[in-house]
């Protein structure tokens, strides 16, 4: 027997305005306080599916930005001209995403299939956030900003602190819509540091 959760106020409020999960409205409270989204702006969405962030971001960044939205799943929304889906695994080779970058914004909702066993959920959550961070490394702007779900467990403190050397600063966000029981909180890096200039003895040596 499977058990299913009733419907709350998010989930009927969710339905009531067309959005695909009820997840969007822990989008829009974290947007409400980071400033997140603007027009122009090129948005990667990690775990888009079934894609209510995609639907809410794409209207904020208007017909002059872009939203790259990534799933193992397809989208399952109509979704605008500024968005461009691919169907890949966020835990497989990243320089796929090379050629869509780079990102104002990384977002990810990314979640594992829980197993209800606290620890390893929460591990294998902790994985899919320190792959968000190579994405950020790889592809995140300078001044950028990243936001991540993760399920607090043993290695948060680990993940928030190598957030600290990519960011100038980083909020943990339980918004108003994340079930009051559930372990989930965001972790938001604002303002990503610049990276350290790459060594110029590769050049100095080809002009020597
Ligand atoms: C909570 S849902 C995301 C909901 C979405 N933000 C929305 O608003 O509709 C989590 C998603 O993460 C995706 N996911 C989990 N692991 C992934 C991976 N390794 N690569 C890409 N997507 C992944 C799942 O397929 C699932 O669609």
């Amino acid at each position: 027997m499977t058990y299913k959760r009733p419907a709350d106020r998010y989930t009927k409020k969710a339905k009531a305005e067309g959005f695909a999960a009820r997840s969007v409205y822990k989008l829009e409270e974290i947007d409400r306080r980071t400033k997140l989204l603007r027009p122009g702006i090129r948005v990667l969405d990690l775990g888009a599916a079934p894609g209510s962030w995609t639907q809410y971001a794409s209207p904020k960044v208007g017909s002059k930005g872009k939203i790259i939205a990534v799933d193992l799943e397809p989208l399952r929304v109509k979704v605008g001209p500024n968005v461009e889906a691919l169907i890949m695994d966020a835990l497989g080779d990243l320089s796929v995403l090379d050629p869509y970058g780079p990102f104002d914004v990384v977002m990810s909702d990314m979640a594992p299939h829980t197993t209800g066993i606290a620890f390893a959920d929460a591990a294998r959550s902790e994985e899919l956030v320190e792959r968000v961070l190579d994405v950020c490394e790889r592809l995140l702007l300078p001044g950028g900003t990243m936001v991540a779900k993760i399920f607090r467990g043993e290695g948060f403190e680990q993940v928030r602190a190598r957030m600290r050397t990519l960011f100038d600063e980083v909020r943990v966000i339980k918004p108003e819509a994340s079930r009051r029981e559930s372990v989930e909180a965001f972790l938001v890096g604002v303002s990503r540091k610049r990276p350290p200039e790459a060594p110029k003895a590769t050049a100095e040596k080809a002009a020597t």
